[in-house]
């Protein structure tokens, strides 16, 4: 399948690591709260861009279980924004057919953005459009050790683990029927380039492309430049190129 047609079937699955929000509102002498909440104005451009655009999937990192170490007010600053958000989009979302999930860890979370996470998941669940999965709380690292725990013990079968099987344990883990999707295309924002513990079984043989444009200054012409880029890319997946195959 090339690149145009995972667009037409809207089975492209994009992650991104969303970087920057810091340093964009220190270099406006902000605080950095004010370049998280612009943040959050990208992500709804680059949602309704994505879908715009034709993706499938968009998986959105926002908030890392490493991400506890920062001072309390920023972390209380994003839950608040995070709710907030789940509040003013869940309508947009139900309007556009996005199916919103929220991936990782929720027994840390505030009692209050729990409630906004089910009720966004709840009046979203209908939805047949793009799948807007939102990662919070979350470290691939966990959701993997916790996914080889349920294979441990689940007694129900001997049989040698597939990918498959894995996979959907994985998806298991993130509170969603579904198992885990692959990651076509790896966007980090920001200048950094590295995975920071997102979607590491996922992203196998997801093409990687890094951008120094800091997240709030990103938006849908910026997510159209990754996917051109994506589409001149040769996913050969460890065989080797039809352009060359004998
Ligand atoms: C990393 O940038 C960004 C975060 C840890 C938070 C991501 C949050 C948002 C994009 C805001 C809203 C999200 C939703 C889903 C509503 P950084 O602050 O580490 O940037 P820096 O590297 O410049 O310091």
């Amino acid at each position: 399948m090339d690149q145009s047609s995972f667009r037409q079937a809207g089975a492209l699955h994009v992650g991104i690591i969303m970087d920057g929000n810091g340093r964009w509102a220190i270099g406006r002498g902000l605080p950095r709260t004010a370049g998280h909440a612009e943040g959050a104005r990208a992500v709804r451009r680059t949602v309704e861009g994505a879908a715009r655009l034709g993706v499938g999937t968009l998986t959105l990192y926002a908030f890392s279980a490493d991400n506890w170490r920062r001072p309390s007010g920023e972390v209380g600053a994003l839950m608040r924004l995070f709710r907030r958000y789940l509040a003013a989009e869940t309508a947009r979302c139900v309007d556009n057919g996005i199916r919103l999930t929220i991936v990782g860890r929720r027994d840390r979370l505030p009692r209050a953005l729990v409630h906004a996470i089910e009720g966004a998941e709840r009046a979203t669940a209908g939805g047949t459009g793009m799948r807007l999965r939102i990662a919070i709380d979350y470290s691939s690292r966990d959701a993997i050790l916790r996914a080889a725990e349920r294979l441990r013990d689940d007694a129900a079968t001997d049989e040698s683990p597939t990918h498959e099987r894995f996979a959907k344990l994985l998806g298991a883990v993130h509170h969603q029927m579904q198992p885990a999707a692959d990651v076509d295309l790896l966007i980090r924002t920001g200048g950094e380039r590295r995975l920071s513990d997102f979607l590491l079984w996922e992203c196998a043989y997801a093409e990687l492309y890094f951008t120094a444009r800091l997240w709030p200054d990103f938006g849908e012409p910026e997510l159209a430049a990754a996917l051109d880029d994506f589409a001149s890319r040769d996913r050969r997946f460890g065989a080797i190129t039809s352009a060359v195959a004998g």
